[in-house]
C-alpha cells in the first residue's frame, strides 16, 4: 500500500514538473492537436507573459530539457519590441499578433529552427531589418531560419522592404502576407525583395493602395500558385500577369475596375484555374473576350458587382488558329450571385451540364422570351447540379412576374412573354386598343361639344384678352349672387 502511495506521489510529481513551467502557470497549455506529445500555449490577451517569456524557466523543464511546445499563441499580449532573443525551442508556430511591435532587433528568432509560421499580424512594423530572420549557420549555407515556410506580416505600416530582408529565408519561404500595409508603388527594393524569394507559393496583397503592378514583378517568382491583388486601385487588369508562370488562383476583388472589354482583357494566363472577380462596386460590364484568355479556367467566380449588368455571350470563348472553331475553357464551378444581371446567354457556357457548382441568384432576371431558355434548358441541369440554389432563381422583371421562380416557370412549362421589335409587349395591345377606343368614343362627343359650345359663346372662355377674363370673373360672381 505504502509503495503504491509512493508510486502514485511520484506519478503526480513527475505529472506536475511537466506542466510547471512558468509560461503555463500563466496561459492556457494544452495537448497539441498537432502532436500529442507537443504542448500549445494559448496566452491571448494576457500581458502577464511579458514577465517570463524570456526566462530559462519558461522553455526549460528543471531536467534541462526544452519544453517540446508546438503552437505558442501571444495575441495581444502586450509584448511590445521585441528585442530579446526568444529561447531556443521547438515551437513550430509563433503568433505575436497585436503586440503594438515597432521594432523587432536582428537574430531574435534565430533558435526557433522549427517554426513553420510566424506572424506578425497587426502590429506598427515599418522597418525590418535584413538581419530579423536570421537564423544560425548551416554548413555551406548563410544562415538560415530553416523552417520559416510561412510570414505573415498583414496589418504592419510597411511602406517599402529592403532588398535583402528575406536573404536568409529567400530559398524557404512559400506564403507571405503584406496585406494591409501603405505600399502604394513598389519601389525597386521592395520588388527585388519579393522578388528574391525563390519558391514563394502564395502572396497576399490585399488593401495594399496599390494601382499597378511593376514590370516583371510576376518573372521572378517561378512558383507563384496563388495571389491576391483585392482591395486595391487597379482601373484596368495588370498586364503583366502574363508573365506568371504556374498562377493558379487569382483574387481580383474589390478593384475600382468598370470596363473589362477586349482592349482591356485579361492577358493570357495559361495555368490559372480559379478567378475571383467579386465586389468589385464600379464594375459595369464584362465585354466580349474579357475572359477568354483564360483558357484552362475552371473556377470563376463573379459576384456581389452591384453595378454589373452585361455580361458578353462571348466574354469565355476563343476562336483557335486556323480553324476558327471556337473554344471555351473547361469551367466546372461558375458563382453569379448578386450582380445586376438581367440576362443570360446560352453561349457563354459550352457544356452547361459539365458544371459541378452554378449559382444564379440573386440577379434581376427579366422573365422575357430572352430568358425562355433558362426556363427550357437551363432548369432541368440546375436542378441536377443543385437543386437549392435552382429553385431560388427569380425574376426581377417584368413588375407582374416579380419574386416568380423559374423553377415554376420550369414545372408548369411555361412559356415566357416576347418583347417585339419595337420593345413593345404584343400581348398587352389589347388593353392599348380598348384604350384607344374608349378614348375615341369620350373623346369625339367631348369635342364636338365643346366646340358648339364655342359657337354659341356660352362659357365666354374662348373671348381672348385680359378684358375677357374679367368680365367672365365679374359675370359668374353674379351669377353666383342670384
Ligand atoms: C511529434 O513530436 C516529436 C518530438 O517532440 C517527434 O519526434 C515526432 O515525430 C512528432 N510526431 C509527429 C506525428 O509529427
Ligand atoms: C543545460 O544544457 C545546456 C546545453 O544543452 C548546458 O550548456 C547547460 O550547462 C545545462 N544546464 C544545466 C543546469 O545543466
Ligand atoms: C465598355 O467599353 C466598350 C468599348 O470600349 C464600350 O462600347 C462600352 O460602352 C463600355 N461600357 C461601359 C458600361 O462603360
Ligand atoms: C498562352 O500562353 C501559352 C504558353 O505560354 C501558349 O501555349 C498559348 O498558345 C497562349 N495562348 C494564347 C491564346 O495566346
Ligand atoms: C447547394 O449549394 C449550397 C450553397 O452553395 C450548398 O450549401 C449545398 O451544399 C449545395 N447542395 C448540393 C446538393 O450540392
Ligand atoms: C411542354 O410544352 C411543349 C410545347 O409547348 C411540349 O412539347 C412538351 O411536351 C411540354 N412538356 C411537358 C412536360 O408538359
Amino acid at each position: 500500500m505504502a509503495r503504491l502511495i509512493f508510486l502514485m506521489m511520484l506519478v503526480m510529481c513527475f505529472g506536475l514538473s511537466q506542466s510547471e513551467n512558468k509560461l503555463c502557470q500563466r496561459c492556457k497549455c494544452t495537448k497539441s492537436k498537432v502532436n500529442e506529445t507537443k504542448i500549445d500555449i494559448d496566452c491571448t490577451d494576457n500581458s502577464a507573459v511579458h514577465e517570463v517569456l524570456y526566462q530559462q524557466s519558461s522553455w526549460i523543464d528543471e531536467n534541462n530539457i526544452t519544453v517540446p511546445y508546438a503552437r505558442v499563441i501571444l495575441k495581444g499580449s502586450q509584448l511590445g519590441d521585441i528585442v530579446t532573443p526568444f529561447l531556443p525551442s521547438t515551437l513550430t508556430h509563433l503568433d505575436l499578433t497585436r503586440n503594438g511591435i515597432n521594432n523587432i532587433k536582428v537574430e531574435c528568432f534565430a533558435e526557433l529552427q522549427s517554426m513553420d509560421t510566424l506572424i506578425l499580424s497587426d502590429n506598427n512594423i515599418n522597418l525590418l531589418k535584413p538581419d530579423v530572420f536570421k537564423g544560425k549557420r548551416l554548413d555551406g549555407e548563410n544562415y538560415p531560419l530553416r523552417s520559416l515556410k510561412t510570414l505573415k506580416l498583414d496589418m504592419n505600416d510597411l511602406h517599402t522592404l529592403d532588398q535583402d530582408v528575406f536573404e536568409h529565408v529567400e530559398q524557404i519561404l512559400e506564403v507571405l502576407d503584406l496585406s494591409y500595409n501603405p505600399i502604394k508603388v513598389f519601389d525597386l527594393q521592395t520588388t527585388i525583395a519579393i522578388g528574391s524569394i525563390i519558391y514563394l507559393k502564395e502572396l497576399y496583397l490585399r488593401f495594399t493602395h496599390i494601382k499597378e503592378l511593376p514590370d516583371h514583378f510576376l518573372h521572378t517568382p517561378r512558383h507563384l500558385k496563388l495571389l491576391d491583388l483585392s482591395g486595391n486601385n487597379f482601373e484596368k487588369i495588370p498586364t503583366g500577369l502574363s508573365e506568371a508562370q504556374v498562377l493558379e488562383t487569382l483574387y481580383f476583388n474589390n478593384n475600382p475596375i468598370v470596363n473589362i472589354t477586349r482592349e482591356s482583357a485579361f492577358p493570357n494566363i495559361s495555368t490559372l484555374k480559379v478567378l475571383y472577380l467579386c465586389y468589385n462596386i464600379e464594375l459595369e460590364n464584362i465585354g466580349a473576350k474579357a475572359l477568354s484568355s483564360l483558357e484552362n479556367l475552371v473556377e470563376l467566380h463573379i459576384c456581389n458587382n452591384i453595378k454589373l449588368n452585361h455580361i458578353d455571350p462571348a466574354a469565355l470563348s476563343r476562336v483557335e488558329g486556323n480553324s476558327e472553331s471556337e473554344v471555351w475553357p473547361p469551367l466546372k464551378k461558375l458563382y453569379l450571385e448578386d450582380n445586376k444581371l438581367a440576362s443570360l446567354d446560352l453561349h457563354l457556357v459550352l457544356h452547361w451540364d459539365h458544371l459541378e457548382e452554378l449559382d444564379l441568384r440573386y440577379n434581376p432576371w427579366t422573365c422575357e422570351c430572352e430568358n425562355q431558355w433558362i426556363v427550357d434548358t437551363l432548369m432541368p441541369i440546375y436542378v441536377k447540379i443543385n437543386e437549392t440554389l435552382a429553385k431560388e432563381m427569380k425574376c426581377g422583371a417584368p413588375v407582374e412576374m416579380e419574386g416568380v421562380t423559374f423553377y415554376d416557370e420550369y414545372v408548369a412549362n411555361k412559356s415566357m412573354r416576347c418583347l417585339d421589335y419595337y420593345g413593345n409587349r404584343p400581348e398587352r395591345d389589347g388593353t392599348v386598343l380598348i384604350a384607344v377606343l374608349i378614348g375615341l368614343l369620350l373623346g369625339i362627343p367631348t369635342v364636338l361639344f365643346i366646340i358648339f359650345a364655342y359657337q354659341r359663346k356660352w362659357f365666354g372662355f374662348f373671348d381672348s384678352g385680359p378684358a375677357a377674363y374679367s368680365r367672365q370673373f365679374y359675370r359668374r360672381t353674379r351669377s353666383d349672387e342670384l
